[in-house]
């Protein structure tokens, strides 16, 4: 358990501790899923320091870190305009930090940086349960699946959508 995070814009200097985050939280998550091998070679393609750092400066993405005061970073979310929509690429924290309710603070914060998006979309890897469940209990449902996942061969996923009727 953490004390308080606090959800803000990632900067620069925190790719090290992003890295960090997904580099567990992928190897907690996955490695019974996909195999501890393909976890590392994995996050050593998606999450290597210089590819966060060009993410982080997307002026059309938004890049969200929660910090801890005794904890660091401890959560990760980030999104991006996608065709009609915004595709959420990442969810992530902490596994010490998860279940209180930080999921669904860095959702929430992500989803009002969009406001006028119709829907938000993602893709969830088949066998992680929880994510999927997760998401279902925030509006989203399974629209279809892809074979590869982000392109990474032989990692099936649910794509997942929710949709907001606009205002007017
Ligand atoms: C999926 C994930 C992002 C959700 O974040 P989280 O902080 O754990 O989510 P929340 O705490 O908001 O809600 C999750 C659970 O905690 C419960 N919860 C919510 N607020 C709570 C609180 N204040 N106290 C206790 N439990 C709480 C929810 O009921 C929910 O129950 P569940 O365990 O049955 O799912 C997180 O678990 C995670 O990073 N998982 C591993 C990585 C992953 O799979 N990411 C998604 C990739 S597509």
């Amino acid at each position: 358990m953490t004390e308080q995070a606090e959800i803000r814009d990632g900067r620069m200097d925190d790719m090290a501790a992003v890295r960090s985050l997904l580099v567990e939280t992928w190897h907690d998550t996955y490695d019974d899923l996909i195999g501890p091998g393909k976890v590392r070679q994995i996050t050593d393609k998606w999450h290597s320091e210089d590819i966060l750092a060009r993410q982080v400066e997307m002026t059309d993405a938004c890049f969200l870190v929660a910090e801890a005061p005794d904890a660091g970073i401890v959560g990760h979310a980030f999104a991006y305009p996608d065709g009609e929509g915004v595709f959420l690429s990442r969810l992530y924290v902490r596994p010490t930090a998860q279940g209180c309710g930080l999921g669904a603070q860095l959702l929430g914060d992500l989803t009002r940086r969009f406001p006028d998006v119709q829907q938000i979309h993602l893709e969830v890897e088949v066998n992680n349960v929880r994510a999927k469940t997760f998401y279902e209990r925030h509006g989203f449902s399974v629209t279809g699946r892809v074979e590869h996942c982000g392109d990474e061969v032989g990692v099936p996923a649910f794509v997942m959508e929710k949709s907001f009727q606009s205002a007017g």
